[in-house]
C-alpha cells in the first residue's frame, strides 16, 4: 500500500462513530523515513481542529523535550493509536482501537522505524503489552520484530503531575542515546 492509498482510506473511514463526530482526521505527521516514531493515544481538541497530532498544550511540552535532547521534530514521525477525536477526550474504546489499528500498522510498515516510543499508558498497553505499567516500566526498551519499543509518560500527564518531569527527561535522554547507538 502507498502513502496516498493509506491516507485516502483513512480519510474516507467511518468504521466507528468517531468518523462522524471528528472535525478533521488526524492521520500523522513528520518524516516518513524517520528512525524514530512517536505514538500517542488520540487527538484532542486542538488536534481535531488542525488535523495535526500533538499541537495543543501537551504537544508543546513534547516539543520542549525533543529540543532538550536535540531531536528535531522534523526528523521524527508522530501518530496516534486513534485517528479521530473521542468526545470530551475520553479514553478510546477497544472497538475504536480495533478499527483504527490497521492504519497505524500500515504506517509502521511504510516508515520501518528503528524505534517506536509510546506516549503514555494507552499506547503502551496497545503496542507493548496489555498489562504495561507506565509507572514502573516507562523508559525500558523492548525488542519487537525489527524495532525497539519503549514508552514514556504522556506529556498531558506531566502537565498535571510535574513531579514526573525529571523521569521524563531521563527517559528522553536514554531514547536519544539509544537512537544514536542504532544509527
Ligand atoms: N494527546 C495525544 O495522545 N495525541 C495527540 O495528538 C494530542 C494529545
Amino acid at each position: 500500500m502507498t502513502w496516498e492509498e493509506l491516507e485516502s482510506a483513512a480519510r474516507a473511514c467511518h468504521a466507528c462513530p468517531l468518523g462522524d463526530t471528528r472535525t478533521n482526521l488526524v492521520f500523522g505527521t513528520g518524516n516518513r523515513e524517520a528512525d524514530l516514531m512517536f505514538v500517542g493515544e488520540a487527538p484532542g481538541a486542538k488536534e481535531d481542529e488542525q488535523g495535526i497530532p500533538f499541537v495543543g498544550a501537551a504537544g508543546k511540552l513534547l516539543d520542549r523535550y525533543l529540543e532538550a535532547v536535540d531531536i528535531s521534530r522534523d526528523d521524527v514521525y508522530i501518530a496516534n493509536i486513534i485517528k479521530c477525536r473521542p468526545p470530551n477526550n475520553r479514553d478510546p474504546l477497544p472497538a475504536e482501537e480495533a478499527c483504527c489499528m490497521p492504519f497505524l500498522r500500515e504506517q509502521v510498515k511504510l516508515i520501518r522505524p528503528k524505534m517506536i516510543v509510546c506516549l503514555g499508558r494507552i499506547a503502551a498497553m496497545k503496542l507493548i503489552k496489555p498489562d504495561f505499567k507506565i509507572t514502573s516500566e516507562h523508559g525500558q526498551f523492548f525488542e519487537k520484530g525489527d524495532f525497539l519499543i519503549s514508552a514514556v509518560y504522556h506529556p498531558a500527564l506531566l502537565l498535571r503531575d510535574p513531579r514526573k518531569k525529571e523521569d521524563m527527561l531521563i527517559d528522553m535522554k536514554a531514547i536519544k542515546a539509544k537512537l544514536d547507538e542504532l544509527s
